[in-house]
């Protein structure tokens, strides 16, 4: 990290931030594979916000068809597994990282060298657990604050809180994503930021850019994940 103290008694820490996001790809045969929906606009919005505000952005990405923000290393993956290694070669060194990437949970236990062909009788899937990146990420032990987002369809609140004590992360963004103006695949989000120490922020429907550039200022903060006085 980097600290600058300007004359007024400012001070900038400029942070090595690591972000995943889109999707991740899941093959099954040569030609077909699982995934979500997932574009990628919520995390590129939080590698573009925190390129802008003078941090060091590494940006994991999933196949997405945006392009990569100005000033952001850019790490291109497929799947699950290749996510996980190239966050984990990234990690040590980094100071905040934010896991906006929908991760698919489930990848095909074996994949067909040829493409599946229709039987007639209808076709079962056998699908493998993937690993959980943020999860392991937490664990790892670099001293990298950990951010995952809590996609999720109902008791939004509830749901992320508990998420974000089973993953062992620092922080969890809770997303409503059963909505169709807001979310997954939207220009606009609407989140509720929960931080380990029960601080809550929520922040309304806005930009996928606004909102980027407000979280980015708060989770850089260097009090973000120890104050707990309510705003
Ligand atoms: O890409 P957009 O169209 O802009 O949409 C943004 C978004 C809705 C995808 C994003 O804001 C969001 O909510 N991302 C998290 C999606 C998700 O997979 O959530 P989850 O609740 O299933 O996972 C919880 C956390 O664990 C996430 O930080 C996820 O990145 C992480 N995870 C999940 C599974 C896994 N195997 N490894 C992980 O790291």
């Amino acid at each position: 990290m980097l600290e600058i103290a300007g004359a007024l008694g400012f001070t900038f820490r400029a942070m090595h931030i690591l972000i995943t996001a889109g999707p991740t790809h899941e093959p099954l045969d040569p030609v077909r594979y699982l995934a979500n929906r997932s574009s990628g606009k919520m995390g590129y919005a939080l590698a573009d916000a925190a390129a802008r505000a003078g941090h060091v952005v590494d940006l994991v990405s999933g196949p997405v068809a945006l392009s990569p923000p100005e000033g952001v290393q850019l790490h291109q993956v497929t799947t699950a597994v290749e996510m996980l290694e190239t966050t984990l070669t990234l990690l040590p060194g980094i100071q905040l990282s934010i896991f906006a990437a929908a991760v698919c949970d489930y990848r095909a236990a074996s994949i067909a060298s040829e493409k599946i062909k229709k039987s007639g009788r209808g076709l079962t899937l056998d699908l493998v657990e993937n690993p959980d990146i943020l999860a392991t990420a937490a664990a790892s032990g670099t001293g990298a604050k950990c951010v995952g987002f809590a996609a999720e369809t109902e008791n939004v609140l509830d749901q992320a809180r508990q998420k974000l004590h089973r993953k062992g992360c620092d922080a969890i963004i809770a997303n409503d994503v059963s909505r169709s103006d807001a979310g997954m695949g939207s220009d606009f989000n609407e989140v509720t930021l929960i931080l380990n120490s029960g601080h809550e922020i929520t922040y309304p429907l806005q930009s996928k850019t606004l909102l980027a550039a407000k979280l980015i200022a708060e989770l850089t903060r260097a009090d973000c994940f120890t104050r707990s006085d309510s705003r």
